[in-house]
């Protein structure tokens, strides 16, 4: 009788954890590695946060709340979505857990049977199809095109929904590859999805307060409000307010949806942590002025990383207008010899000969499911970012 479950022959280990789990180990053994690996702001927590943390904790809010949150934090998610994002919903229709990526996994733990398609489009956040697959439904990889700003069209969306297709992802902006929606696109799609009633829609909004150079962003239900019935709205605190560590996500939809989710949340993790709700609370209805200057900060570092990148032969890239990645395509440099003698035949391989050749963690298009391109992350000090992109360059500039 084996000890590990089937199930688990289904998943890996998270790409981007894994690959800044060996940065780290390199660079613990003394080795000069820059990682540009990790999906998380590189900013400390705003200290007001901090602060209503510890009154908290003095508060004696350390105990067990409702499994799907306080009713002080879900009332501040409500007025956040009704002042940022004009949608309305009840308390009742808000579930907050252990991050984003908490909430995702529940949902589709409450909604999928064996056989159920989730439409992904790709390239995706490395957990959507795994969390499908644990889940025991079938994850249904669409790939975008660089014509079309690597995004999900209407005709790709469409042709991929089967009776099958239980849920359709959307990210915007994404991760990885930093695009944002636009309201006619979000509108376009919508107009699909209207003729296909049995579909639902998870919108990954979580990078929603990191756009630039005056793009707005829209969620789904906002653009097409006949539709949010079908609709679980995900979002977090984790990146926009540097929180990563905190494990707070939020998500809002039917109430039917919500009340499973809870089910779930309520028979393996509980609520989330007490005292970081407290800061939650604080994140979402305390001043937001940092952001401004946050914002102002990973555009620069976008901006000259980019302006690096785009000029390395044999990589192209797309100005990312949100999150704070971006994502070359390195399909000119498949064939090409390292000065060791090694063919890359993969961005894998790409990877692997920039961790080894000049010290640069990235992660590989394959962890995105969008191949042969590489992730990097622009949330880090920028003179080493400067740094890190100017050794890809050199690196790549000896390929032969
Ligand atoms: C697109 C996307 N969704 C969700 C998450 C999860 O965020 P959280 O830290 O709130 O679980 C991430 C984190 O990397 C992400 O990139």
């Amino acid at each position: 009788m084996e000890f590990i479950s089937h199930r688990m022959v289904r998943i890996k280990p998270s790409p981007t954890l894994e690959i800044s789990a060996r940065a780290a180990k390199l660079k613990a053994l003394g080795n000069d590695v820059i990682g540009l690996a990790a999906g998380e702001p590189d900013f400390n927590t705003p200290q007001h946060i901090i602060d209503a943390a510890t009154k908290a904790m003095t508060e004696g809010k350390t105990k067990y709340t409702a499994v799907e949150g306080t009713v002080a934090l879900r009332r501040a998610v409500a007025k956040k979505f009704a002042e940022e994002n004009n949608i309305h919903y009840e308390p009742a229709q808000i579930i907050v857990g252990d991050g984003a990526k908490h909430v995702i996994f529940n949902a589709f733990f409450a909604t999928l049977n064996p056989g159920d398609e989730v439409i992904i489009p790709a390239p995706f956040w490395v957990s959507y199809p795994d969390m499908v697959e644990l889940a025991e439904g079938t994850p249904v990889i669409v790939r975008s095109r660089a014509e079309d700003s690597l995004k999900l069209t209407p005709e790709s969306l469409e042709e991929n929904i089967t009776p099958r297709t239980k849920w359709v992802i959307l990210n915007s902006p994404n991760n990885p590859s930093g695009m944002v929606y636009e309201k006619q696109e979000l509108e376009a799609l919508a107009g699909v999805l209207r003729r296909f009633p049995h579909v639902h829609i998870l919108s990954d909004d979580i990078y929603e307060h990191l756009v630039y150079d005056g793009v707005k962003f829209h969620t789904l239900v906002q653009v097409a409000p006949d539709l949010k019935e079908r609709i679980l709205t995900v979002n977090g605190v984790s990146k926009t307010y540097a929180m990563t560590g905190w494990r707070i996500g939020y998500g809002a939809g039917p109430h039917a949806l919500i009340e499973a989710m809870t089910i779930i949340q309520s028979q393996s993790t509980s609520n989330a942590n007490s005292i970081a709700q407290e800061a939650a609370v604080a994140a979402l209805e305390g001043p937001q002025d940092f952001l401004v200057e946050w914002k102002k900060v990973y555009a620069e570092r976008r901006d000259k990383a980019f302006e690096i990148l785009k000029a390395i032969p044999g990589l192209t890239c797309i100005k990312p207008q949100g999150a704070f990645y971006i994502y070359p395509s390195c399909a000119a440099l498949m064939g090409k010899q390292t000065p060791s003698g090694d063919t890359i035949t993969s961005d894998t391989d790409l990877a692997t000969y920039l961790l080894e050749a000049v010290g640069v963690a990235v992660v590989p298009g394959v962890a995105f499911g969008l191949s042969p391109a590489f992730r990097v992350s622009y949330a880090m000090d920028t003179d080493l970012l400067l740094e890190a992109c100017h050794r890809i360059s050199q690196a790549i500039q000896v390929l032969r």
